[in-house]
């Protein structure tokens, strides 16, 4: 007891002066959101509703790689080859407090070739380059009430907004994801990481 009393008065002592030149340090380079990057995604839509790109989601955190070859579709998948997906930092708290999206919710799907087809691991599928249009999928329970609260958005190489893509997206993916019109029955590190087990 004596002891930990100890402790915490010299662990105090010692902290106040940072604290206090942290607080003024804090003063003199007001932090903004945008020094936190990732850590502030938030979905941004302009006038006409289209979703602007968002920035760094390849440092938001990873769920999964499913992977649809070319050679196992008649050569046209509808998103060829690798599906790189994650889901953005803020949600991915939130899902791992609740297990449920939280309104404001991103996942991002980006394209990776298949490179080759063995390694020295053996006979495979592995990942070769980025080959192009990133899938957004954006949680507003607002913006998209009709559509079962989810928006699809598709970006091409260079395009900085992209318009909400059409109908599609959305019935198959009512149909057919596990839970709240994603397909949690792929993500195993969302499902992982639920409390909900
Ligand atoms: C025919 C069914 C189908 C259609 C149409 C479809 N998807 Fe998906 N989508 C899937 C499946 C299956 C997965 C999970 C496995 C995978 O990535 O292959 C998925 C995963 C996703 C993910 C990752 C998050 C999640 O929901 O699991 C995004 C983002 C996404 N799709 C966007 C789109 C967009 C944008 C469109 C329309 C341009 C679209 N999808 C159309 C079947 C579909």
């Amino acid at each position: 007891m004596l002891q930990h009393r100890f402790f915490r008065k010299a662990l105090l002592s010692s902290i106040a002066p940072l604290l206090l030149s942290g607080m003024l340090v804090a003063q003199i380079t007001p932090v903004s959101a945008s020094d936190h990057g990732h850590h502030k995604a938030h979905a941004k839509f302009n006038k006409a509703g289209e979703l602007a790109r968002p920035a760094n989601f390849r440092e938001w955190v990873f769920i999964g790689a499913p992977v649809t070859p070319k050679d196992m579709n008649n050569d046209k998948p509808a998103f060829p080859e690798f599906h790189y997906v994650y889901i953005d930092p803020v949600s991915w708290v939130h899902w791992k407090k609740t297990g449920e999206f939280r309104d404001g919710t991103m996942i991002a799907k980006e394209l990776v070739s298949v490179g080759s087809k063995s390694s020295a691991s053996g006979s495979g599928y592995f990942p070769g380059d980025y080959v192009g249009p990133v899938a957004v999928s954006v949680k507003d329970t607002k913006r998209f009430a009709k559509s079962s609260n989810w928006g699809y958005f598709v970006f091409g190489d260079d395009k900085a907004q992209s318009a909400a893509t059409d109908e599609s997206c959305v019935a198959c993916h009512k149909t057919n994801a596990a839970k709240d019109m994603v397909f949690t029955q792929y993500w195993t590190v969302l499902r992982a990481a639920s409390p909900k087990k």
